[in-house]
């Protein structure tokens, strides 16, 4: 196991692993990748202010979401297709969740029921759903979720369309997977990727179908079609009005939707462009948040992902009014090699990150940072 010492080493050997089409749909963004570039790049510009003599001799990187104390602030965000890196990926992620004290969120469209997941990571497991056009749909995710003893919902509102990935087009990388050539050969030469896809557990799609038999490839891509582009807010009232746990509402962009989460029942808003993969035209989730978060001004948590590539941008998201921050694409470039440790070993590395830029600053306790560490 190649032991990194920052997300970009992560990133670095995961280049090294994965067939080329596969990490460009991990890292791809939609279109021109403007906002996926602004994630990161927005986050990099914000400087912190260097404060010194201030007692930091004991820090404290906790948050607390839902009454809920986890002892680091970054979380795993729902990432869909998971078992394309690795097989075990869904599992391997939740595990490195729940070894960190944090939460993992599964997506709708991973390769591992729900039910396994859970039981992998007792009590750090969030399910990620969407409104089908089948209403059905719903009715069995949030039985599935509920035997599984899920507590939080993550309602995914950002997918009522989908956007195009130029790279994911480029190399033949679509749901009817048709691989270029090139793709194919440059696939043949990543033998450890090829021996865990080919030996691994068979790449099934999770337990959505209707008969609640798992997916084939087939059938998956039907069901990432499904979109319902006439989803309001009354979709997620109704869902309000059936689900006893928490509901997160994820993708929100605006201070008008956050009000609209809130007045439809979430008991959280999450700050999320889909980490640049939906809609190019948007900005940074860092230059969304303040706004955002002033309008929610504490009256439920606040979630934020995109960009993150070193703790820094931890302290600098919780300063803009994030509660907890997630990431998605570090720590699959951790998970890619060795699984688990690698996943945990990159929410390490972003927490020791943290915990020494938030000193710099001059604070001890990350949930009490505000804007006043920011550098001006
Ligand atoms: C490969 C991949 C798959 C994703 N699938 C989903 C998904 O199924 N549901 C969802 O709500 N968001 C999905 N996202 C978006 C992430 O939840 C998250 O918003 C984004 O990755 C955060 O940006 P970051 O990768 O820069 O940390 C996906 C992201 C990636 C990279």
């Amino acid at each position: 196991m190649n032991i990194p010492n920052s997300v970009n080493d992560a990133r670095e050997v995961a280049g090294k692993r994965l067939p080329r089409m596969v990490m460009d749909f991990l890292e791809g963004g939609a279109l021109d990748e403007i906002t996926l570039r602004a994630n990161v790049n927005d986050l990099t510009a914000i400087r912190l202010q260097q404060r010194v003599l201030r007692d930091v001799s004991t820090m404290d990187l906790s948050v607390s979401v839902f009454g809920t104390t986890l002892r680091t602030p970054v979380g795993i965000a729902p990432m869909g297709l998971l078992s394309l890196f690795r097989p075990d990926a869904d599992v391997a992620l939740a595990r490195a969740a729940h070894a960190a004290g944090t939460v993992f969120v599964h997506s709708a469209w991973s390769g591992t029921p729900l039910r396994d997941v859970a039981a992998a990571a007792p009590g750090s497991v969030w399910s990620q759903m969407t409104f089908w056009p089948d209403a059905r749909l719903v009715e069995q995710h949030l039985q599935r979720a509920h035997d599984a003893g899920i507590e939080v919902l993550v309602i995914a509102a950002d997918v009522s369309v989908s956007s195009k990935r130029d790279r994911d087009l480029r190399n033949g990388f679509t749901m009817e997977a048709r691989p270029t050539p090139r793709s194919v050969l440059n696939a043949a030469r990543k033998p450890r990727w090829l021996w865990h896809f080919l030996t691994g557990p068979r790449v099934t799609f999770g337990d959505q179908s209707v008969d609640g038999k798992p997916m084939s490839l087939k059938q998956m891509q039907e069901f990432m079609e499904q979109e319902n582009a006439s989803a309001t807010w009354a979709d997620v009232e109704r869902i309000r009005a059936q689900w006893p746990g928490r509901i997160v509402v994820k993708g929100i962009m605006s201070p008008d939707d956050a009000r609209a989460a809130i007045d439809s029942g979430a008991d959280a808003v999450y700050v999320s462009n889909h980490g640049g993969r939906q809609f190019d035209s948007q900005p940074s989730t860092v230059s969304a948040l303040p706004a955002i978060a002033d309008t929610v001004a504490g009256q439920v948590p606040v979630l934020a992902d995109g960009g993150i590539r070193r703790g820094s941008d931890i302290v600098t998201m919780m300063a803009m009014g994030a509660d907890l921050c997630l990431v998605g694409r570090p720590v699959v470039y951790g998970m890619v090699d060795s699984g688990t440790p690698g996943a945990e070993r990159v929410l390490d590395i972003l927490t020791e990150e943290a915990a020494v830029a938030l000193a710099f600053t001059g604070t001890s306790c990350l949930r009490e940072v505000d804007r006043s560490v920011l550098s001006r």
